[in-house]
Formats: C-alpha cells, sequence, structure tokens
C-alpha cells in the first residue's frame, strides 16, 4: 500500500474523522464576530488551540485542517501547532487555495486561486508538519449554472493542485462544493454535483494523480435552502450514495463530507443514514467546519477561559459525528 494511501487510511479509519479549522482569517473573524468576540491573533489561536487539545481529538478527529495563521502560531505552552495535533494522536493538514475568485467570462461564478508558487508553498508547509493539504472549488446552483466553464476551469485547478501534491508526499483532499443557497430541488442538486464530480476525476486521471492517495470531500445531495420541497434525511442519503456511486472511481478510500451550512444535527443525522445505507466500499466520514465547531463556538464565547467546558461539548460532538460515521448514531445519544 502507498504511503498516501496509508495516511488517507489514518485520518478516516476507525470511525474518525476531519475537524476543519480553516477558516480565513475574514471568515473566522465573521465568526468570531457573530458571538461578539474580537478577533484578534490571539483569540483566533485560542479557541483553536482549546478544541486542538481536547480528549475528543484523540478518539474521534483523525485529521485536521488548518489555515496558514494557525500553522505557523504557538500554543500557550510553546509548541508548534501541528506538533500538538500529532500528540493528540491525529494528523495535521492545511489548506493550500488562496480563495475563490470571479471567474473571468463568468462573473456570477467563481473560480479559485493559488496555484502559483504552490510547489515552493506546500514544501514550507511538509517541513512544518502537514501530510495533508485542502482546496476547495465552490459552485451555486440556478439554472444557467454551473456553467460548463466553471465546472472544467474548477476541476482543472483541483487537479494541478492534487498533483503537485502528491508530488511533495501529501494526501489532497479534493473539494468541489456545490453550495446549498438558492431555490434549486434536490434533483437539480443531484444531476449539477454528479456532473462536477465526474468532470474532476476526468481532470485528475489526465493529471496523473494516484486516486489512493486522495480524499474526496463532497456535499451531501440536499434541496436548496430556499427551495419549498424539502426531501427527507433517508432521501438526503439515498440520493447521495446514488450520486457517488456513480461518479467516484473506486480506488478512492474515502469520502469525507462537508457540512455545507446544515445544522450540527442535520449534518450528523445525515452522515448516519449513509452509513447505515451504505453499500459502496467508500469509508463515508466528516469534514466539518460549522458542525463540528458552532454550540463549542457559543459556549466558549461566553467565557473564553472555560476551556473544560468548551472542550466537552466538542468532544460530544465529534463524539456523534464519529458514531454517525460508523452508522451507529441515535437522537438519544445526544442528551
Ligand atoms: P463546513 O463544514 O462549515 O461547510 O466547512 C467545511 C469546509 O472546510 C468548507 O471548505
Amino acid at each position: 500500500m502507498s504511503d498516501l494511501n496509508n495516511i488517507a487510511l489514518k485520518i478516516l479509519n476507525n470511525g474518525k474523522g476531519i475537524l476543519a479549522a480553516d477558516e480565513s482569517t475574514a471568515t473566522m473573524t465573521k465568526r468570531l464576530e457573530s458571538v461578539k468576540v474580537q478577533s484578534t491573533a490571539e483569540n483566533r489561536l485560542l479557541f483553536r488551540e482549546t478544541l486542538f487539545s481536547a480528549s475528543g481529538m484523540t478518539e474521534y478527529i483523525g485529521g485536521v485542517i488548518l489555515y496558514d495563521e494557525t500553522i505557523k502560531q504557538l500554543t500557550s505552552k510553546k509548541n508548534k501547532i501541528p506538533e500538538l495535533i500529532s500528540a493528540m494522536g491525529s494528523t495535521p493538514g492545511i489548506k493550500v487555495d488562496t480563495g475563490a475568485k470571479v471567474l473571468a467570462g463568468s462573473p456570477n461564478e467563481k473560480i479559485t486561486e493559488g496555484l502559483d508558487g504552490l510547489r515552493e508553498r506546500l514544501k514550507e508547509y511538509y517541513k512544518l508538519g502537514a501530510k495533508f493539504t485542502k482546496w476547495r472549488g465552490v459552485y451555486n446552483i440556478s439554472k444557467e449554472y454551473p456553467s460548463k466553464l466553471s465546472i472544467q476551469s474548477n476541476a482543472h485547478a483541483l487537479a494541478r493542485y492534487s498533483s503537485l501534491v502528491q508530488e511533495c508526499n501529501m494526501v489532497p483532499i479534493v473539494e468541489p462544493e456545490v453550495l446549498m443557497d438558492g431555490e434549486h430541488s434536490a434533483k437539480e442538486c443531484y444531476e449539477k454535483t454528479s456532473e462536477v464530480i465526474k468532470k474532476c476525476f476526468e481532470e485528475l486521471i489526465f493529471h496523473k494523480v494516484d486516486l489512493k492517495g486522495i480524499i474526496l470531500k463532497p456535499n451531501m445531495i440536499l434541496a436548496g435552502n430556499k427551495c419549498k420541497n424539502k426531501i427527507s434525511n433517508e432521501e438526503v442519503a439515498k440520493l447521495t450514495l446514488k450520486c457517488l456511486k456513480d461518479s467516484v472511481p473506486s480506488e478512492v478510500p474515502g469520502i469525507a463530507f462537508l457540512s455545507g451550512g446544515q445544522s450540527e444535527i442535520e449534518a450528523t443525522e445525515n452522515l448516519n443514514l449513509i452509513n447505515k445505507f451504505n453499500d459502496t466500499n467508500f469509508i463515508m466520514s466528516y469534514s466539518y467546519g460549522r458542525a463540528l465547531q458552532q454550540s463549542a463556538l457559543k459556549f466558549w464565547s461566553q467565557d473564553i477561559k472555560n476551556f473544560e467546558g468548551t472542550q466537552k461539548i466538542f468532544n460530544q460532538r465529534a463524539k456523534m459525528n464519529s458514531l454517525a460515521a460508523q452508522g451507529k448514531w441515535s437522537k438519544e445519544l445526544e442528551n
């Protein structure tokens, strides 16, 4: 088995998943301001260090995606953040894209940037301890979107990124996120997501990416948040599985969903049903940002020195998602 495949499996095996703590400073500022905490480098670190040193990290979190600022920060005990994550038994990773910008030629859509100088940045992150990376392509749905231009150009970028990351001996997380914003139906989400993922794999294969050494991070198949015809959680799980079965090559070891604006419970419940119905060989786990951090952040904001209380909430969320990644979650366990 290749080293990259081993890293991917170590991150996702045994009901473990990923904590996406790679919010850019701008996004983290929004999150902190929403709970009335000032967004300083110290506060951003304090919240993140509180999570990274929680006991739930060891049992439930196989990998943590960091942001450039965090991977270079030192903990309160003057240790390096990637060392703290490794010492907890998890794996440090890093977001390497530089954000989604307006797509020239289709200004209502986005293209993710960050390829220039990427090889050099990857070497630096590898030295800092990163074992895996993330790049997010983002697509919105409407009658005319995502356009062929957006699907093609984001797939191309994801593939170029992935081959550079593997060249540097790290596992690329390939994240094509079809947003849930809008009035679209679940059927439209299914069709567009299938098209997006298929194009990504076409480009990954063309760019000679070793599919055994990647993790796919897709959205679940959901009706748009402004759609009047919501579907049941069972239907979400079944459509999501059908979509992935039809569009993901069997070599891919694992799939780790983003939460994408679902509530914490919804993200857990849907993941649990996906695993209950999972008739594929793919590991189906989580790479959640908001759905792992929301309650912990709210609690922490009341008293930013209350490490234990914050960790308790985070541990519980991580445990619930880990159970869901094995199809063993139920609502009663939430209380
Ligand atoms: P959410 O789970 O909050 O969607 O974040 C995951 C992520 O990493 C988005 O890029």
